[in-house]
């Protein structure tokens, strides 16, 4: 029994040596030590061995079971290192291959007009200030002196939550809060860029764009500061060149009001398709804040005096750009969006 067991060990050095491979190792793992391997089978057979003789037939059986064992380790380390040597030898890397592009998204062209709009302002000494998209009745309407049964009301329909609480129709209601909170310092100056809505859609009106609410407030503001400021606007905004109009019009919470006209940035004032011929864009609504809406922020007009305007920035994005479908704003094609 013991000369089979040094057999064994003979064989299995012998084996173990020349394999190659991981699997062919492991089989031979499973021949040898394995629960029916040939080393238990041979000590199957260790009734027949006279019993003194048994211990040493024993140590013989775990000495050579020890020694296969550290011989397959080895090997196994060997196989494994040779083959990790193999792959990267395979593997190397080409570095004349062309990248993977990642794709950069770049600002919406709102975002964009958005961030020129503010920093023209802030220039001018505005700093920016936020309401509430979901207004109340009393600062969307009332407080910008749109009593509740004020025919004025029909020129912004819009979505009512209930009969006190809506969606904001324009960012006029932040000239209230703001003003609220300020008094009675002055001067107060903001603007306020956000989203509104109204209940209209076409190709040039959506039922939410977005406005840029500007209010000033002093001792002695006047009509020509709101000239002077938008003028100003407009030539950074659009270029030297280009002229302000204002047209008398109507806002119940400014007195007087204007609707102000830029000439056309296609035909510079010749007249074209985009301005119908008349050489002029609308491009927002101002005028000097109304004493009512002074009195009910706090401010006693006698005392104070302000300018406030709105301006659409889709419709200012639209000329700069040269877009003529508002709709492609909220498309999220980015066909189109990436040409900003
Ligand atoms: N809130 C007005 C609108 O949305 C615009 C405006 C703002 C007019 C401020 C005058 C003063 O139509």
């Amino acid at each position: 029994m013991k000369d089979e067991l040094l057999e064994i060990g003979k064989k299995a050095k012998e084996e173990i040596e020349k394999i190659s491979n991981l699997e062919g190792l492991n089989n031979l793992r499973v021949k040898y030590l394995g629960k029916r391997g040939e080393i238990t089978s041979i000590l199957r057979g260790i009734s027949n061995v006279e019993p003194q003789k048994r211990p040493e037939i024993g140590a013989i059986a775990n000495q050579i079971r020890a020694e296969i064992e550290e011989l397959i380790e080895k090997k196994t380390k060997a196989l494994k290192e040779e083959e990790k040597n193999k792959r990267m030898l395979e593997e190397t890397i080409d570095v004349t291959l062309p990248g993977k592009r990642c794709a950069f998204g770049n600002k919406h062209p709102l975002t964009k007009i958005l961030e020129e709009i503010q920093s023209i302002f802030l220039g001018l000494g505005f700093s920016v200030a936020e309401g509430p998209e979901v207004e109340t009745d009393y600062y969307n309407f009332e407080a910008l002196n749109l009593p509740k049964d004020h025919p004025a009301r029909d020129m912004q329909d819009t979505f009512f939550i209930n009969s006190e609480v809506l969606l904001r129709t324009h960012t006029s209601p932040v000239q209230v809060r703001v003003m609220e909170k300020a008094y009675p310092e002055l001067p107060v100056k903001i603007i306020c860029p956000g989203k509104v809505y109204r209940r209209d859609d076409d190709a040039t009106h959506s039922p939410m764009f977005t406005q840029v609410e500007g209010l000033a407030v002093d001792k002695r503001i006047t009509f020509s500061d709101l000239k002077g400021t938008l003028s100003k606007f407009v030539q950074i905004m659009f270029g030297e060149k280009t002229k302000v109009r204002f047209r008398p019009s109507f806002f119940p919470f400014t007195e007087p009001s204007a609707e102000v006209d830029i000439s056309c940035v296609i035909c510079a004032g010749k007249g074209c398709r985009v301005c119908g011929n008349t050489g002029w864009l609308e491009i927002l609504g101002a005028g000097m804040v109304h004493p009512k809406v002074l009195e009910m922020s706090g401010y006693n007009p006698e005392e104070a005096a302000g300018f406030a305007f709105g301006m659409g920035v889709e419709r200012i994005a639209m000329l700069k750009y040269g877009i003529d479908d508002l709709r492609l704003f909220y498309d999220n094609d980015l066909r189109f969006l990436k040409q900003f």
